[in-house]
């Protein structure tokens, strides 16, 4: 089982995947947990370049060294343990690419899709959470972690809207659960776990 997780910046998506995660673990589960972009050894080096690199990075550049991260990461990590029965948990996968770089960054959604399905040939995840907050709340509680933002978190409130609003756009589709980001971490996780037994019960 395939499970990404997905929301703007800011949504609390770290807090979920950990209580997801012991959730599965103590449920006999065998997890792996992992992350775009920097989910392998290649990718730490393409996330430098993404997000901590001085100067700038042309949109399709970027499109494109998502889905180089992408396509080495499903390819040596998570196909890998899929096939060896494990429960995979992605903090990120394309829908980031379709809502960030598509979307806020103006490119054409659909063309984005296209490149990321085939950088990972295909791979649909079984169960995408999706996180939903208004981009000034996201924002707010970014900016009370006082971490130093990186080259995506430096956008304005308008860049990570048009990221919110085509995520919420392609969410009506029924691998998609989405749940009020807003809501006490317990009462989200509540919802998370409701439906990832139903799947596990299938
Ligand atoms: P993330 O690791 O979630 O951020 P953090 O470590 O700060 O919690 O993601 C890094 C940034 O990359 C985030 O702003 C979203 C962006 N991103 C894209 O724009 N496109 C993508 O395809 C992915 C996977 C991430």
């Amino acid at each position: 089982m395939f499970i990404t997780f997905e929301g703007i910046d800011g949504v609390g998506k770290s807090t979920q995947l950990d209580m997801l995660e012991r959730f599965l673990v103590d449920n006999g589960k065998q997890v792996l947990r992992t992350l775009e972009p920097g989910g392998t050894e290649l990718g730490q080096e393409i996330r430098h370049l993404l997000l901590h690199r001085k100067g700038d990075v042309s949109a399709r550049s970027e499109a494109l060294l998502y889905a180089a991260d992408r396509a080495h990461h499903v390819a040596t990590k998570i196909r890998p343990a899929l096939e060896a029965g494990k429960v995979v948990l992605s903090d990120r996968y394309f829908d980031s690419s379709v809502a960030y770089q598509g979307a806020a960054r103006e490119l054409d959604v659909d063309e984005v899709r296209n490149i990321s399905l085939w950088a990972v040939d295909n791979l649909l995840p079984d169960l995408t959470v999706l996180l939903d907050l208004p981009a000034d709340e996201a924002m707010r509680r970014r900016g009370n972690k006082g971490t130093e933002p990186d080259r995506l978190e430096r956008e304005q409130v308008e860049f990570f809207e048009r990221a919110r609003n085509e995520y919420l756009k392609m969410s009506n589709q029924p691998r998609f659960l989405v749940v009020d980001a807003s809501l006490s971490p317990d009462e989200i996780h509540q919802q998370v776990i409701g439906r990832v037994s139903a799947l596990l019960d299938q």
